[in-house]
């Protein structure tokens, strides 16, 4: 004890420098004590009180690093320094730091050894495009032993500083660690967030390695996910924002420190770091996704509202919910079959008995205007045709490295696989399954891959492709002595952990993936081993899992397309930065917890900074038993996520909302809401793929001057125009809901529909028979002020939907207000935005010497045929207008007076069409009218 206490007091006295806001962790790996953290080289202290999750055994940071040599040939060596070295790993004495600027003040900061080293930029190919930017980035060098540097603003602030010290390079492990700021930060994922911001008033490391593991909200879970983001912005004390991207595919991890601090952490690649100027949040994630690649283009039908659950069991029980949903007036769009649908769940089969009539059933949906997405597992078994022609082909999978490695029990179970090294693992079917290599350097698997899309497409005409266990998931690879072995030669995979082959599946420093499980937990638990052969056989899994799901969903979108010759919608569970490109996301296997729907609307706004805004939840909760308020709640705020999806997991009673009629009667009238207001969403989603704006984003990114925006985590922007306050508690009527002074905002709510509501935060009524409180925004800069497309009214699918006339809503601020219309077939394949087909039309309405709404179709087509419009809405209207005044590019036009209205106290104004009226021709049409008393 006495030893213990002088030890501990030798190393504050000697490293008490060090605050307590800001310390590296020297031992989270395992418990520590004062010999095992001196062991390190560390500093012990488990007397001094700080933040909650202080390390008790730190780092010497101030003294750790690299020394800088700025001398004649120095150039930008770094070389270790004389503090102590790493923990995990030999330090590598030499290593190089390279600084460039990609343009429009993106700055790269890369540092690595100059030997050959994997990296992933080859594999990503990113198109790396930079967009204006009024802003400049620069590097100081703020220390040279240890060398440091402090990337700042061209006005001399300083976004990202190194001097806080700890820089580590070795084989497996790298370090760096900074102080930021400010504590405004937003993003790093997959992880579940208790808020949108992060917080830090405590120290939190997240783990970031894709893994098969389901969200938990309950409370602070800081579990990696399915995907790995390793992209966050920070927004600034002066409220300008920008964002770091760390391009690294490796298991990783980053801790918040309270100082405001961050120490990323990551086991192989290179430190190459990204930073984004701004200065809005909008501008650093268009930046960003100019650099990662813009997301894809869902269908229209896509964003319809979609019916699935795991466990149907038959197709004459999901024909019955199918129905049942649709017999309550629900719009449905979509129907799903998950891997209940297969033979023995084995990819591109079909249950023969139980799910016979598949196909003829998917025609009849087809020819309801409604779709199908159907769920496809990467593994194949590794027993059947399909794994035959692969064989064939050639095609390419994850490998031992070695036949000596090779689980004999496993592999002389299969003639198929029995000449090869392919690692053989356990998922759904019934026998071992193999895992094609997506990252293959020939194009045999991609090959493959289509051809069995296509075969399979021949028996079964469905529209979607869902992406699950890409992870890739595996089951039964705990091999801790008390993991059971399943029966029947279901032997799992086992790991090598130690001896001369550990290296990838036991490294030195296995992240926060591995910590946050306990004890037996390792890297390549739940999945394939690290060592495992990838990019066929050049590259180990140890580099490349966290891409196995992006490069699955690259595949399978480009195959989607030549399968159906239709636009690929393809979602995907485990993603990486720029899988949006690709796929949409899912938020994975979510519990019916309210908890769960709380995290998914901050989710969401996360996914859409991530690049994939085609995303949402499991609405009603995939495991648990859901409940009539959690579900009907769920449908009200899940309806403005454009993945629109009921999902239930296999063994819990039916939740679709005809289950309940309260939840029949609120997600339809959700459904109609969405389903009107569609051109605007699909506006939005061709905004995110042409300019890389968000679908659904936090409000600061529209207010990130108003500091009350800037910790709101489960109100959300439906587009720069909406905003959605949904009910996430059990037993709420109300809402809060806060309202920006900022602008003038007007209610979509129908009890007080177009009326003005108050700025500040306020408690709205939202009972379970209302739509989630949603406001529309008149921004006084006339250029933002609101005209949103819209249907003139719902539609029972978004086939029916499309040939319906649009409404345009005009919301002025000081009598003016802008708006786009995107508008195309829906469906058809974008190669590129330059040659595609579709109508673009900037709309503009002003009340200035007369009234008038201007259509400037400023990209025609004659393929295209825009619906025509029939209706005007226009809010905050000052007086009553002359219906006999309307006309269109000066030829009179006669009103529908019966179904038009004006009222002084709403100054609600909706005028109606006798005629509906083209509005498709390249060129301006101009609608201009009178009121009653031109003052
Ligand atoms: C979520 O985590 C809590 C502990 O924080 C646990 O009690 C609960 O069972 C977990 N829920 C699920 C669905 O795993
Ligand atoms: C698989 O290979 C092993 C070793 O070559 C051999 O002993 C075994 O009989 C083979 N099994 C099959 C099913 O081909
Ligand atoms: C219509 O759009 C074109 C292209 O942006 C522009 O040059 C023209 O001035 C616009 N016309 C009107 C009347 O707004």
């Amino acid at each position: 004890m006495k030893v213990f206490l002088l030890l501990s007091l030798l190393a504050v006295g000697a490293h008490g420098a060090i605050p307590i806001d800001r310390r590296i962790d020297c031992q989270p790996d395992s418990e520590s004590t004062a010999e095992s953290c001196l062991a390190r080289g560390c500093v012990y202290d488990e007397t001094t009180v700080g933040p909650i999750g202080t390390p008790k055994c730190y780092m010497r940071a101030d003294e750790i690093g690299y020394t800088a040599n700025f001398g004649p040939g120095g150039g930008e060596i770094l070389t270790k320094n004389k503090g102590p070295s790493s923990p995990w790993g030999d330090d590598i004495s030499s290593i190089r730091y390279r600084i460039s600027g990609l343009g429009n003040g993106v700055l790269n900061v890369r540092i690595g050894t100059e030997e050959r080293r994997y990296d992933p930029a080859p594999i990503l190919n990113l198109p790396r495009e930079t967009l204006p930017s009024d802003e400049t980035l620069q590097v100081d060098i703020a220390g040279t032993d240890p060398f440091a540097i402090a990337v700042k603003r061209g006005d001399g602030s300083t976004l990202f500083d190194t001097s806080i010290g700890g820089l580590i390079f070795t084989d497996q492990f790298i370090q760096i660690a900074a102080l930021l700021p400010s504590d405004k930060m937003y993003g790093w994922g997959e992880n579940i967030h208790q808020s949108l911001k992060h917080d830090f008033t405590r120290y939190t490391s997240w783990g970031m390695f894709a893994r098969g593991d389901a969200p938990n909200s309950t409370d602070l879970h800081t579990a990696n996910l399915y995907g790995v983001h390793p992209f966050y912005l920070l927004l600034e004390p002066s409220g300008k924002a920008h964002g770091v991207f760390f391009l690294n595919t490796n298991a990783q991890d980053v801790t918040t420190l309270p100082a405001p601090g961050l120490v990323y952490r990551t086991t192989g690649g290179f430190l190459d770091m990204y930073f984004f100027p701004g200065p809005t949040p909008g501008q650093v994630i268009a930046q960003y996704h100019a650099f990662i690649g813009r997301p894809f283009m869902p269908s229209y039908w896509a964003l319809g509202y979609q019916l699935c659950r795991w466990g149907y069991k038959s197709l004459d029980d999901l024909k019955s919910r199918v129905n049942a949903v649709m017999a309550a007036g629900i719009p449905l769009d979509v129907v799903y079959a998950d891997i209940d649908y297969m033979d023995r769940r084995k990819d591109f089969t079909t249950d023969p008995e139980k799910w016979s009539g598949f196909n003829e059933y998917i025609d009849q949906l087809h020819s309801k205007g409604m779709s199908s997405i159907l769920i496809f597992d990467p593994a194949v078994q590794a027993d059947y045709d399909v794994f035959q022609r692969a064989k064939d082909k050639k095609v390419s999978f994850i490998e031992w490295e070695r036949a000596d490695q090779v689980q004999p029990e496993i592999q002389s179970q299969y003639p198929m696989a029995n000449d090869t090294k392919i690692m053989l693992g356990l998922v759904w079917p019934d026998r071992h399954v193999a895992f094609p290599d997506f990252l293959d350097t020939t194009t045999a698997t991609d090959e493959w891959w289509e051809d069995e899309f296509k075969r399979y497409y021949q028996q079964v005409k469905f529209d979607g492709a869902w992406i699950d266990m890409n992870e890739p998931q595996v089951f039964y690879t705990r091999n801790t002595p008390n993991d059971e072995i399943p029966s029947n030669g279901r032997y799992p995979v086992i790991c090598p952990k130690t001896g001369p082959d550990a290296k990838w599946d036991s490294p030195p420093y296995q992240t926060h993936a591995v910590f946050y499980y306990g004890e037996d937990a390792f890297l390549g638990q739940d999945s394939l081993c690290l060592t495992g052969l990838s990019q066929r056989g050049t590259n180990r899994m140890y580099n490349t899992r966290n891409l196995y799901g992006w490069s699955e969903s690259r595949s399978t979108s480009a195959v989607m397309e030549k399968t159906t010759g239709r636009r690929a919608n393809v979602i995907s569970r485990s993603t990486f930065a720029s899988s949006g490109r690709y796929a949409g996301h899912w938020l994975g296997d979510n519990s019916a917890t309210w908890s769960d729907l709380r995290t998914s609307i901050s989710e969401a706004m996360e996914f859409n900074m991530f690049g994939l805004p085609y995303v949402g939840s499991d609405v009603c909760g995939f495991k648990g038993v859901s409940n009539e308020e959690l579900c009907l709640r769920w449908h009200q705020m899940a309806a403005f996520h454009s993945f629109y999806r009921n999902h239930n997991a296999i063994a819990y009673p039916s939740q679709d909302p005809a289950v309940w009629p309260s939840v029949a009667a609120a997600t339809k009238k959700a459904n109609e809401f969405r389903y009107r207001y569609l051109p605007y969403l699909y506006n939005l989603h061709y905004r995110s793929s042409t300019l890389g704006d968000t679908v659904v984003r936090p409000l600061f990114f529209e207010y990130p001057l108003d500091e009350a925006t800037h910790e709101i985590s489960y109100q959300f922007m439906w587009g720069p125009s909406i905003t959605v306050a949904p009910v996430y508690t059990q037993g709420a009527t109300s809402v809060e809901a806060y309202i920006p002074a900022a602008d003038t905002y007007f209610s979509l709510n129908d009890h007080n529909y177009g009326s003005k509501v108050t700025t500040g935060l306020n408690i709205y009524d939202a009972p379970t028979t209302s739509n989630a409180p949603t406001f529309v925004r008149a921004k006084l800069d006339i250029s933002a002020a609101s005209i949103i497309p819209r249907h003139q009214s719902s539609a029972i699918t978004t086939t029916a939907l499309r040939a319906l006339p649009f409404s345009y809503l005009v919301v002025p601020g000081n009598g003016a207000a802008s708006g786009t219309l995107f508008w195309d077939d829906g469906d058809s394949i974008v190669e590129s935005w330059k040659d595609a087909d579709y109508v673009l039309a900037d709309l503009t309405y002003s009340s200035v010497g007369g009234n008038s709404l201007v259509v400037n179709v400023t990209r025609g087509t004659t393929t295209i045929i825009v619906p025509t419009l029939a209706e005007l809405e226009i809010f905050d209207y000052p007086s009553a207008p002359d219906y006999s005044s309307f006309t269109l590019n000066g030829a009179k036009i006669s009103v529908n007076t019966q179904a038009s209205k004006y009222s002084a106290i709403t100054k609600v104004f909706t005028v109606a069409f006798s005629q509906r009226i083209p509005l498709n021709k390249e060129g301006v049409s101009t609608i201009r009218w009178n009121n009653v008393n031109k003052s």
